[in-house]
């Protein structure tokens, strides 16, 4: 079969360029363990303030884990709890976060902290806050009229 210069070229270059891609995703899911969240934890929304760890809000210092605290939000339209709190810096946290209606967001400004909150799922990150300064909590899923208005603070002091 007679193929063209050019079009042996291009496939050439399409086929290598595939190639190079789905290298780069294999490196990056199985050898830097970039895999999104399992979603395996699952939380009654109905029954989220009387359930564990959704009861006590907010920052919880916890012994035997692999991380110092657990930072607990609740989220519904259209604030979070807390609405403010404080993490030593260069604390080693895993953050936990529902919502008790809709979908909402939580994106901490100026960080990778990104989370979809799905009502009857457990959202959680783990991260180090290693910068001092102030950190605004955001939600950037369309939730309602208040969507705007819907933050939370982060302080990470020395
Ligand atoms: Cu909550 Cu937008």
């Amino acid at each position: 079969m007679h193929m063209h210069k050019f079009e042996k070229a291009w496939l050439i270059f399409g086929v290598g360029s595939l190639l190079v891609f789905l290298t780069i995703i294999g490196v990056s899911a199985f050898y830097l363990g970039n895999q999104p969240p399992s979603c395996l934890a699952t939380v009654d929304p109905e029954k989220v303030d009387t359930q564990a760890p959704f009861d006590k809000p907010g920052l919880n210092k916890v012994e035997g884990k692999e991380w110092d605290y657990e930072l607990v939000y609740v989220a519904a339209a259209f604030a979070y709890n807390p609405v403010q709190v404080e993490v030593p810096l260069g604390a080693k946290v895993k953050v936990i976060a529902t919502t008790k209606d809709v979908v909402h967001g939580f994106e901490v400004a100026g960080t990778n902290i990104n989370m979809m909150l799905e009502p009857g799922y457990v959202s959680e990150y783990v991260t180090t806050f290693d910068k001092p300064g102030e950190f605004l909590v955001v939600c950037n899923e369309y939730c309602g009229v208040g969507h705007h208005m819907m933050n939370s603070k982060i302080e990470v002091v020395k």
